[in-house]
């Protein structure tokens, strides 16, 4: 099948790649030049396990190009829309990317089947989007509600191996044709409407995060009670109704997703009518933990003038380089704002990202040196790297009071207490 897709983003790449690699010629439109060029040379510009091998093997089969705009020679008979759909200041989800693209798709008037929208976008929008740009006086085509579930960092595993298949269509041969493109993947496909498509997405993620806010404050009382979250979250896990699955307690969610997903739900809800008390506590929740993570440094720092803190993990979860709404981005800027200074170590936080840094923290180039010379240290991202490093020798180079607050409840606390080193975790012992 040909296929235009637009977006090479975390996600719009991963579909272009991965429906290659299953048989289709796919032309992935992106309008950022610099980004665009890169792919064409084979190179992924974020990190992603797995992509840069199916980048590289689809562009050498020939059925694999790139376009800097949609047009009548690079658009398909479907087009995928992959684009960003950022959050507002408010919660409101910023739709800009979608209308533009939605008007190129009306103003070329291209011989467009079927438009499969993958971005999130709020409840009611797909209908919207399919009476105003595709059926009265555009192309006629049908419109799909596909919501996208994959995780950046096991992104081409998820692509391939998806819990369901979601298609929202009222028009039976499109979604036949949707269905058509992921023949190859084992999973229940679920049709429904265009608008309950959406909603399947928003409240996917909202549950999620809930599950998240809500193992959080159990460890915040297990902090308390001197419990201990590991034991209880691992049992409670185990209860099949529950699931282990997002039952690791922290410094929160982060990311390109779950915050802006829960916040656009959240002003959805507001914006008709309803008051989602739930969800409202699910985001204050999170951005607690991040506050809490302030609290506990200054518990055993004192004043954090002048204190040397280091900030291991800079991506808001391992496997990935994204630092969108990462919980360690929001503490350094706090931290920062408290008068301490932050040295920082991602393994995937490449020379040249130092912009994306608040003002004032200094990028290190491994764990090691990052450490040297600090007060405390926090582990932000639970990157194996941490959990095999040599806290002995960390603790040799940093000064008094040693302390290490493990924001992932990823390391062992007794090794790290044999070591000398403060141990602090979220809600573990
Ligand atoms: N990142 C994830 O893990 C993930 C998972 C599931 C769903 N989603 C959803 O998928 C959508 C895309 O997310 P992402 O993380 O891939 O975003 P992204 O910002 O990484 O990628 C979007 C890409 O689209 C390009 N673009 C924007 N407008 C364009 C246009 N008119 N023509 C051509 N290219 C254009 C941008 O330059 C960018 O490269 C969002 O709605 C997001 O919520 C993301």
């Amino acid at each position: 099948m040909k296929i235009s897709v637009i977006g090479a983003g975390y996600v719009g790449l991963v579909a272009a790649c991965c429906l290659v690699n299953s048989g289709h010629e796919v032309t992935c439109i992106e309008c950022d030049d610099q980004k665009r060029k890169k792919i064409q040379e084979g190179i992924v510009p974020f990190y992603e396990d797995g992509l840069e091998r199916l980048l590289v093997k689809g562009l050498e089969s020939g059925r694999l190009s790139f376009a800097a705009g949609l047009s009548k020679s690079t658009s398909a008979p479907v087009v995928m829309v992959a684009v960003g759909t950022p959050s507002g200041p408010d919660g409101m989800v910023d739709l800009s990317q979608i209308y533009d693209v939605m008007t190129a798709v009306a103003e070329q008037q291209l011989k467009l089947r079927v438009l499969i929208m993958k971005s999130t976008v709020p409840p009611g929008l797909g209908a919207q989007l399919q009476r105003l740009f595709l059926s009265g006086k555009g192309s006629g085509a049908a419109y799909i509600s596909n919501p996208e579930f994959l995780r950046e960092g096991q992104a081409v595993m998820d692509w391939y191996n998806p819990d369901r298949i979601v298609l929202g269509g009222d028009n039976c041969e499109a979604v036949e044709l949707a269905k058509d493109l992921y023949k190859d993947i084992k999973a229940p496909v679920c049709v429904m409407d265009i608008t309950s498509a959406e909603m399947v997405k928003y409240a996917s993620n909202a549950f999620l995060a809930t599950k998240i806010s809500f193992i959080n404050e159990i460890a915040n009382l297990c902090d308390l009670m001197e419990a201990d979250i590991t034991s209880v979250a691992m049992a409670v896990g185990l209860d099949k109704r529950i699931g282990s699955h997002y039952l690791q307690a922290g410094l929160g969610y982060g990311g390109s997703c779950f915050p802006k997903d829960t916040r656009g739900l959240n002003f959805i809800s507001s914006y008709n009518g309803y008051t989602f008390n739930l969800l409202k506590s699910v985001i204050e929740v999170n951005f607690q933990q991040r506050i809490l993570a302030i609290r506990k440094l200054s518990l055993h720092l004192g004043s954090l003038v002048d204190k040397r803190v280091g900030m291991l993990g800079l991506s808001f979860k391992p496997g990935t380089d994204d630092t969108r709404e990462s919980p360690s981005l929001d503490i350094i800027r706090m931290l920062i704002n408290e008068g301490a200074r932050v040295s920082a170590y991602d393994p995937k936080f490449g020379v040249g990202r130092e912009k994306l840094l608040p003002p004032g923290c200094k990028l290190h180039s491994d764990a090691m040196s990052a450490v040297s010379g600090c007060h405390a240290v926090v582990v932000a991202t639970d990157w194996q790297e941490f959990a095999e490093m040599d806290w002995k020798a960390a603790r040799e180079r940093m000064l008094y009071p040693y302390v290490l607050l493990d924001g992932r409840n990823c390391l062992d606390p007794g090794k790290l207490r044999e070591s000398g080193i403060r141990y602090i975790g979220m809600g573990k012992r």
